[in-house]
């Protein structure tokens, strides 16, 4: 394989492909409708299509799931390839030669992690071989049925067995210096300096081969057969095996369904295969280290939904706290986390061999969502009664809310706070805010992944990091402190906006033929002058050309200062525009003669109107933005965050 390849052969071979040729045949119902192309997405499972691409631009997007890029990111993503196979892979589509690193370095590198891979693999079978046919397999095979196992499973994860001895591998395939130095790179034989000779790793153990998302044998899980210490032995990292990226069980439950919904992590080797074993084969293991950043997003990019699966002991609810903290800068909307505690001293495998596959997957389907395992360990032993406790509360939760992504699900947990502390969501912003400032800090997923990975941090949480130690922020303290009894009756203008969440479009509008949308926001609000300051329009809607929205924007913005106006008053207020006022009071008297509406109509009506015109907002700068004709790096990533924020203001009003 090549070397780094040049950036202008990648450039010239995306402006040389289609994208659209990319895709058919891998997405199915591809069809053009309009400018763009739409067909089912074959990253997540769906009935009707959200998955778009353009052909202007070159790149595809889901709005079903959030997936999205150019030709080579499908490439990767839809054949599980790295960055140089999409590129080798789409070269090929169009009849390029891929211009190789030629360098000796590099041809050298590019053979010795072939060669690695192919020990690996030839490892693989050798154990694989010994578990049928070693002699001293007996104890194997017998260890191996005490615990349940079938020959298939054994087989579909392959299960193989290192015999005794020192040197079995490396007779094996130790021939010369070169091979027991690849074996040794590989993590197979280990190096006695003091004899300079090698020795096999793995000796008299069940072998778990460890598979990346292509189904290489990357490295590999070792289990004693009896009680011996360590029970398992893992691969080091070497080139080919990287502990937080991997997954053990990945591979073979993509093999076993590609269009998964879910997935689960577990602790160990056999929970994943006693799982699978059981007709739940969508159980990963991380290797032996807490699951860090990493592994979930590449789960995340999978599928929509993780369930952690942890021992109820108090060790588990640790690990548990830990995977919490890693999940909360990694999820994203249309993703959900969720949190399952087993009865104490089972784990996975036991307890699916006691109790069966649907009671087990009872228990995932009951296992607590992410925002309710949050509450429920951070309220714990919190003082909710008490002013000091429910603001020691806010300060512990706030941070962690704060490394979030902006999502729904942030507003539902601040929401959330605001229930259980009393305090108005601008209460709870500001301190949000200060935090920003006083303390900026990235949420990516390295910063998140370095303190979860250390699987021997028992630390009560990093976020120490980030809290504000009193000594230093006074005025904060005193300010929160004080403001946490002071105004409770801030809490209204919150608690409208929440009501946003979970409105249905549709119903009690008013039906009135003689106003278009805008005059009918304005008729409404005329006569509720009061639900102003509730609503909230797009930027820009004041330079509109429409001039009903324009007046609408005007309106909102000066009932919010008066909300107590008569329409006499505002008339006099806006005298000097005498066509203006004109307009106002015709459209007052024509909506005095519609039906008459309760204020919670027009709350709703006028809600939903947000919503639309958010959503219109939206749509017209993605719109502007595709018509562009280059975009820069900036402007790509801020139309795929608007897309992003489109996708979010539709589910939430179909929510
Ligand atoms: P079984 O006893 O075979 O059912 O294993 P388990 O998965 O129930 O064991 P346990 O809960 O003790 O371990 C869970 C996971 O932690 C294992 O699958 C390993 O990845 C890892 N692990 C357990 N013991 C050791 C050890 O001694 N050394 C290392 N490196 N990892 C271990
Ligand atoms: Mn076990």
């Amino acid at each position: 394989m090549a070397g780094r390849i040049p950036q202008h052969f990648i450039d010239d071979l995306l402006a040389r492909v289609n994208i659209i040729d990319v895709l058919d045949g891998r997405v199915q119902k591809l069809k053009r409708t309009g400018k763009n192309y739409s067909g089912l997405c074959p990253f997540h499972k769906e009935k009707t299509p959200s998955f778009t691409a353009n052909q202007e631009k070159q790149f595809y997007y889901c709005f079903g799931c959030g997936a999205g890029g150019n030709a080579l990111g499908f490439l990767m993503e839809y054949e599980n390839l790295n960055f140089p196979e999409a590129v080798e892979e789409l070269a090929k589509s169009a009849g390029m030669d891929v211009p190789k690193d030629d360098s000796p370095q590099q041809r050298e590198k590019d053979q010795r992690l072939s060669k690695l891979y192919d020990l690996l693999s030839q490892s693989d079978q050798f154990y694989q071989e010994q578990l049928r046919s070693s002699e001293h397999r007996g104890d194997a095979v017998n260890y191996l049925k005490a615990r349940g196992l079938t020959g298939q499973i054994a087989k579909a994860f392959g299960i193989g067995f290192a015999p005794s001895g020192w040197d079995n591998l490396l007779n094996h395939l130790g021939q010369s210096a070169d091979q027991r130095n690849l074996l040794e790179e590989a993590g197979l034989l280990i190096h006695n300096e003091e004899r300079d000779s090698r020795y096999d790793r793995f000796r008299n153990r069940i072998m778990f081969p460890i598979r990346d998302q292509r189904g290489r044998t990357i490295g590999f899980g070792g289990r004693v057969l009896g009680d011996d210490k360590p029970k398992y032995l893992n691969s080091p990292e070497t080139p080919t095996f990287h502990k937080s990226r991997e997954l053990y069980g990945l591979y073979e439950a993509r093999k076993h369904n590609n269009k998964l919904d879910r997935l689960i992590i577990v602790e160990g080797y056999m929970d994943v295969v006693g799982l699978a074993q059981y007709g739940i084969h969508y159980a990963v293991a991380t290797l032996g280290t807490a699951t860090t950043a990493q592994h979930l997003e590449r789960l995340f990019k999978l599928v929509p939904e993780v369930i952690f699966c942890f021992d109820g002991d108090s060790a588990g609810r640790e690990a548990a706290l830990r995977a919490l903290k890693t999940t909360l800068p990694v999820i994203e909307d249309g993703k959900e986390a969720r949190f399952l505690f087993l009865p104490e001293g089972e784990d996975p495998d036991s307890l699916v061999r006691q109790e069966g596959a649907e009671a087990f997957s009872e228990r995932l389907s009951s296992s607590l969502p992410l925002s309710e395992f949050f509450f429920k360990s951070y309220s714990e032993n919190a003082d909710l009664d008490s002013m000091d406790g429910r603001a020691r509360f806010s300060t512990e939760v706030l941070p962690a809310i704060n490394s979030m992504k902006p999502s729904l699900l942030q507003q539902m947990m601040l929401d959330r706070i605001c229930d259980l502390t009393h305090l108005s969501l601008e209460q709870i912003q500001t301190t949000v805010n200060f935090h920003q400032a006083v303390q900026p800090q990235t949420s990516s997923s390295t910063n998140a992944s370095a303190p979860a990975a250390d699987s021997n941090d028992n630390s009560p949480g990093y976020y120490d990091d980030y809290q504000p130690a009193e000594p230093d922020y006074p005025d904060y303290a005193v300010d929160f402190y004080e403001s946490a009894d002071a105004q409770p009756s801030n809490r209204p203008s919150y608690t409208n906006k929440k009501q946003g969440f979970s409105r249905r479009s549709g119903g009690n509008a008013p039906r009135n033929t003689e106003l278009n949308f805008s005059q009918k926001l304005i008729a409404l609000l005329l006569h509720y002058p009061q639900l102003a300051h509730e609503f909230q329009l797009p930027d820009g809607l004041e330079q509109s050309l429409d001039a009903d929205l324009k007046i609408l924007s005007q309106l909102v913005v000066y009932y919010k200062q008066h909300p107590k106006a008569s329409l006499g008053q505002l008339v006099v207020d806006w005298r000097e525009d005498e066509q203006l006022s004109n307009t106002i009071v015709s459209l007052y008297e024509i909506s005095t003669s519609l039906e008459i509406h309760s204020e919670a109509d027009a709350r709703e009506y006028l809600t939903d109107a947000q919503t639309s015109l958010n959503r219109k907002a939206l749509e017209s700068e993605i719109s502007t933005l595709q018509k562009k004709h280059s975009l820069s790096q900036e402007e790509k990533l801020l139309l795929v965050q608007k897309m992003q924020q489109l996708h979010q203001v539709k589910t939430t009003s179909k929510a």
